[in-house]
């Protein structure tokens, strides 16, 4: 799908979510995971928890994709981090999208704003763990370009190259 407005996400607006936002964010999560709480956080106060640790660990990794003025989805990523042997990652720490609003695109949308960082900040991949039972979300990591490298208990490992990226010329180019 494009951004041309033929998907309908003409008015689909990702930017980096607000602290003050996060509260809103629980409720989303938590409907995104039904069904999949074997890999989820449990609960509204667990979640909170969880999406400020994300915030705080690097907010311009954390987006939210807006549609009429409601967030429909969020990611949150960090680009400086280090995975086995201290080899620099974009890190995809966690993507949702609301059950409504699944497969027209906003997933990917959010997943491309990851990778702009990632490149940016010159990771040379995109890695993140995904369930084991998390068919569909393995499959579509798939058809964007990840590829299972390894597994811990009920978690898979999976990564992607990130394109190389010309020297940033200013640190306010953003
Ligand atoms: C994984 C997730 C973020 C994808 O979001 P999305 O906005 O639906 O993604 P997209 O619209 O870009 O792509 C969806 C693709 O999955 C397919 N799909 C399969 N089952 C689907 C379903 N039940 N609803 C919508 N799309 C579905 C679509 O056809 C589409 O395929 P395409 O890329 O060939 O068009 C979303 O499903 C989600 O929030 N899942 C629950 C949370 C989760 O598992 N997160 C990942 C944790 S590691």
């Amino acid at each position: 799908m494009g951004s041309d407005g033929r998907d309908g996400l003409t008015n689909l607006h990702i930017r980096n979510v607000r602290r003050d936002e996060l509260e809103k964010l629980v409720p989303l999560y938590l409907e995104a995971y039904r069904g999949l709480e074997e890999y989820a956080e449990h609960g509204p106060d667990d979640t909170l928890d969880y999406l400020e640790w994300l915030y705080a660990t690097c907010p311009e990794g954390f987006y939210v994709a807006e549609l009429d003025g409601e967030i429909v989805g969020f990611i949150a990523c960090n680009p400086r981090w280090r995975g086995p042997n201290d080899a620099p990652t974009c890190e995809i720490h966690e993507i949702v999208v609301s059950p409504r609003w699944r497969g027209r695109g906003i997933g990917r949308r959010l997943m491309e704003r990851a990778f702009a960082l990632g490149e940016k900040r010159r990771c040379p991949t995109a890695t993140l763990w995904v369930g084991v039972g998390n068919k569909r979300a393995r499959e579509w990591y798939e058809k964007l370009g990840f590829e299972v490298v390894g597994s811990w208990g009920r978690w898979l490992r999976m990564r992607r190259a990130l394109p190389a990226r010309e020297p940033v010329k200013s640190a306010h180019d953003d």
